[in-house]
């Protein structure tokens, strides 16, 4: 340990925005008198037409949480065989094509952003391929253009994991317009949340009909005894759809407030060897959901693993978000030899820092001042 003492109080990795309570009362005073918590009820209508104009897209259906609408988009695309995805993923993106009998087929990703190699995607595509699924990683988009390009030659669907996404943009259009259904998180260690939620955006209306019908156990909308398919429970309730509406009044602030905080991060760390994070390119408006960086155990006086311990003796809780690979679960067989160098290096060097908008500058400066003793 250096001469820096420990933080009082644990720094975690995320704290969730918290719409004040007395608003929140005010909210669920709203929704006892109307009494009605769930199914479909006025605080869900108003959730869905306001993250529709602020996600700027023409269709967004809402869900209990991220997975569930994920597992609800490949059915609904009706897709079948194998999926070209990546390895470099939270367990739901994989997990979600094992629930619906799909084979996960991993392709590498690029060292600078973390998301899947859109220049790898083709060599991987048989005639079981039915999609891709992307994963806008730390909320950087995928090579949207090339991979739309890519399923459009081999006639297969797109579908983009946007769980880090919210309020991104990609050449002044919402990341969700892009791709056949793109789906986000709304989980409380998301930039924009409904405590646990989710939600499908997608250019194809006629899609609206389906999901509904997918999410609401298959009931039908004209016969309401008729079960015309086999779905699920993927509602959100009226309490979440609340505590969204009050959320979302303070998402442009809570970006602000990062994204200051991720150049109180970047000016710190900019020139310490052995430290890298990603280049912010041009055409996207980021959200600052997270703050990775990658450690390289050769430059670096202790590795990934060493820093993540030896911060917690500082109160600091950072994540080694993603570790492991998917292709490393204990349940995946793998029935091929898989070329991912990268991934398999990446995901030994990265690290994400604590990033939400409770932090003051100091708290920041702190940190990189922590993290630096233990790299050099
Ligand atoms: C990349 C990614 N995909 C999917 C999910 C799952 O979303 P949810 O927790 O809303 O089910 C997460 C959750 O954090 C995620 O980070």
């Amino acid at each position: 340990m250096t001469k820096i003492k420990p933080f009082k109080e644990p720094i975690y990795i995320i704290r969730p925005v918290l719409a004040p309570l007395i608003q929140v009362y005010k909210k669920i005073d709203e929704i006892w008198e109307s009494k009605w918590l769930t199914n479909h009820g006025n605080q869900h209508k108003a959730l869905e037409t306001e993250l529709t104009k602020y996600l700027n897209v023409d269709n967004l259906t809402l869900f209990c949480n991220g997975t569930i609408a994920l597992e609800i988009a490949l059915q609904a695309l009706e897709l079948k065989g194998e999926v070209i995805t990546t390895p470099f993923t939270f367990p739901a993106t994989v997990t979600s094509l094992f629930q619906k009998n799909l084979k996960p087929i991993f392709c590498d990703i690029n060292p600078d952003d973390f998301n899947i190699n859109s220049d790898a995607i083709e060599d991987l595509i048989t005639p079981n391929t039915s999609a891709i699924l992307g994963v806008h990683v730390f909320g950087n988009p995928c090579d949207v253009e090339k991979i739309e390009k890519i399923a459009k030659n081999y006639q297969v669907k797109v579908i983009y994991d946007a769980a880090h996404c919210f309020g991104v943009n990609f050449k002044n259009k919402g990341i969700g317009n892009y791709g056949d259904i793109s789906m986000f998180s709304f989980h409380a260690t998301k930039i924009f949340h409904t405590i646990e939620g989710g939600a499908l955006t997608y250019n194809n209306s006629e899609l609206k009909e389906l999901l509904y019908l997918l999410k609401n156990f298959g009931y039908g909308t004209k016969d309401e005894y008729e079960i015309l398919l086999p779905g699920t429970n993927g509602k959100l309730n009226e309490l979440q759809a609340a505590i969204g509406l009050l959320n979302l009044q303070l998402v442009e602030d809570e970006i602000k407030k990062r994204k200051h905080l991720t150049q109180v991060y970047r000016e710190n760390l900019e020139n310490v060897d052995g430290l890298k994070f990603n280049v912010e390119k041009q055409n996207v408006m980021y959200n600052y959901q997270y703050f990775p960086l990658l450690i390289d155990e050769k430059k670096s006086r202790n590795n990934r693993d060493k820093v993540y311990d030896l911060l917690k003796k500082y109160n600091v809780f950072t994540r080694k978000y993603f570790y492991p690979l998917c292709t490393d679960y204990l349940f995946f067989k793998k029935d091929r030899d898989y070329q991912l160098p990268i991934a398999e290096k990446i995901t030994t060097q990265i690290l994400c820092l604590p990033l939400y908008s409770g932090l003051k500058d100091q708290d920041i400066i702190k940190i990189c001042e922590i993290l630096i003793s233990l790299i050099k």
